[in-house]
């Protein structure tokens, strides 16, 4: 299975014809990581795991003056927001500019403060312990060094500070989607670890030992729900940045429907509800680390 490949980070630099130096890989990843969330609707997509968020800030115990990073923030309406509006001094980075645009407008109309940085999980422009809480959900999981990000994540929090990170269960509904996903289109370039990997829990035990840190791994679940199997089908389709790019590469090659007819599949198997609507119940882990 191409996902749980492990192969070391690639920092290679290839001349193109012209003999000029072109993008590293890892610019290159990082390019494609750009594109993805920026298509599609992440600021209406990302309220399906606005619960996430809630805990996730009850579980922060902040309080005014806190300082609280938030890496790979999106459109920052789960974390750095709600953290600016309990008192925090909030830093938000994220890799996609354009997120940090809306995320900029939804500071201004909350009448909050929040540093947007553009900036990536796996070489963040802090000095060493800079924050009392570094936050990520669902957002360091994509960079694709993971040892290098829990590193970065570790470094920058200050002794007595706490670092919460929510992952994708890996036989979850969000840890299926990504396998779905990675048997229908090309693997991810040599030299990018895959998101999937964060749903393992050896594997989170082993890059922040690494770091030096004692992770605290629980299994938390969220629901996710849907007039329909079909509104689920057009939401993941038409918002989810992920999906839109999938679309891109598939239509062309007539494989859509059949990936469309596999997700809705997928959405029927995680499906609990008896109503004729959909309510997915998808598993993720909440990773906490006190320093
Ligand atoms: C699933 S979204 C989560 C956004 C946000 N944390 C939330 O809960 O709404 C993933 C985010 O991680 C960002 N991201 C992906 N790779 C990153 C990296 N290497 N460094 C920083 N941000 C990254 C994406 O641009 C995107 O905004």
């Amino acid at each position: 299975m191409v996902f749980f490949a492990s192969v070391p980070p690639a920092t290679v630099r290839v001349a193109n014809r012209a003999g000029e130096a072109a993008m590293s890989i890892e610019e290159e990843f990082r390019a494609r990581t750009r594109a993805t969330w920026a298509a599609g609707d992440w600021e209406g997509f990302s309220k399906l795991i606005a619960p996430v968020g809630q805990l996730v800030i009850e579980r922060a115990d902040i309080e005014p003056g806190t300082s609280v990073l938030d890496v790979g923030t999106g459109s920052g309406g789960n974390i750095a927001i709600p953290a600016a509006q309990r008192g925090a001094e909030v830093v938000g980075v994220d890799v996609t500019p354009e997120l940090l645009v809306t995320a900029r407008a939804h500071s201004l109309a909350a009448g909050v403060e929040v540093e947007w940085i553009e900036a990536d999980a796996q070489d963040l422009p802090f000095p060493d312990a800079s924050f009392d809480r570094v936050i990520s959900t669902f957002g360091a999981m994509f960079a694709p060094d993971h040892a290098r990000a829990a590193a970065e994540l570790v470094r920058v929090c200050a002794p007595g500070g706490r670092i919460l990170m929510t992952t994708w269960v890996n036989d979850g509904f969000a840890g299926e989607l990504f396998k779905l996903s990675g048997s229908f289109m090309p693997p991810p370039p040599l030299g990018v670890e895959p998101p999937p990997l964060w749903g393992v829990e050896a594997h989170i035990e082993d890059v922040f030992r690494a770091a030096g840190a004692s992770p605290l791994v629980v299994r938390e679940t969220v629901d996710f729900e849907f007039s329909s199997v079909e509104h689920a089908v057009r939401t993941y389709s038409d918002d989810f940045g992920p999906f839109v790019i999938a679309r891109r590469v598939l239509e062309p090659q007539g494989r859509w429907d059949e990936f469309v007819a596999a997700f809705a599949d997928l959405v029927r198997r995680f499906d609990t509800s008896t109503d004729g609507r959909a309510r997915i119940q998808s598993a993720y882990f909440l990773i906490s680390i006190g320093r």
